[in-house]
């Protein structure tokens, strides 16, 4: 399973980075916005950092206008996967970048048929928001279960699923059950997977017991 950051803030991106466990990077307007600078030299110096595919969204919701941003975006470094929102313009424009080379990611996708669509129109990712479907009391891990059930019977669907709007470490544990690709996930749900109390119960106790013997390794 890829573990991509869900955030643009390159202080944390660098965080996760230095671990390395960071496959990729996914940003949105509204994560870019909470960082309060420039846009494409915030994702330049994302892709500087982070060897992986770093999503970029395009902010037009016109074809045309889609497709001029999306190639600006695409110039910026080649890890650059462009993000469309799922949409007959953003579709559109997916089936132009991608059959260009360009990665794509197609965001904000709720319905297996979207996810259809979104592997016909050659995405690289598909995005489905898991989390917002729970805040409506729906089941967004379901919606996983059954893109990832559609994907497998098409081997010539190239389209990863890119699990997002993830809300917690479980999230991602069902994710990896069900073989998604990717999962995008904010950076404290990510520091949250190291953490278990017995982990650091046990961990107190070693050190308690190294230190009773007085050696030290080195
Ligand atoms: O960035 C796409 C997605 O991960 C957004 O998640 O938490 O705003 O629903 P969220």
């Amino acid at each position: 399973m890829k573990f991509f950051v869900d955030t643009a803030n390159i202080d944390e991106i660098r965080e996760l980075a230095d671990t390395g466990l960071l496959d990729g990077v996914t940003t949105n307007p509204s994560l870019i916005a909470k960082t309060g600078l420039n846009f494409l030299d915030v994702v330049a110096e994302i892709c500087a950092v982070v060897e992986g595919p770093v999503s970029a969204e395009v902010a037009a919701m016109d074809f045309e206008t889609m497709l001029a941003e999306g190639r600006k975006l695409a110039g910026i470094a080649d890890n650059i996967a462009v993000k469309v929102p799922l949409t007959r313009d953003g579709l559109k424009a997916c089936k132009v970048l991608s059959q260009a080379g360009t990665m794509v990611n197609v965001t904000l996708c709720f319905s297996v048929n979207q996810a259809i669509l979104a592997a016909k129109a050659g995405a690289s990712f598909i995005s489905p928001f898991v989390g917002r479907l729970d805040d409506i009391a729906a089941d967004g891990m379901n919606l996983i279960a059954e893109i990832m059930e559609v994907y497998a019977n098409y081997p010539d669907f190239k389209t990863e699923v890119l699990v997002a709007s993830v809300r917690s470490p479980m999230h991602i544990v069902e994710a990896a059950k069900m073989g998604a690709h990717v999962a995008t996930v904010p950076p404290g749900v990510l520091w949250a997977m190291f953490n278990h109390p017995l982990t650091d119960k046990g961990l107190a106790a070693f050190m308690a017991d190294w230190e009773k013997t007085g050696q030290s390794i080195l």
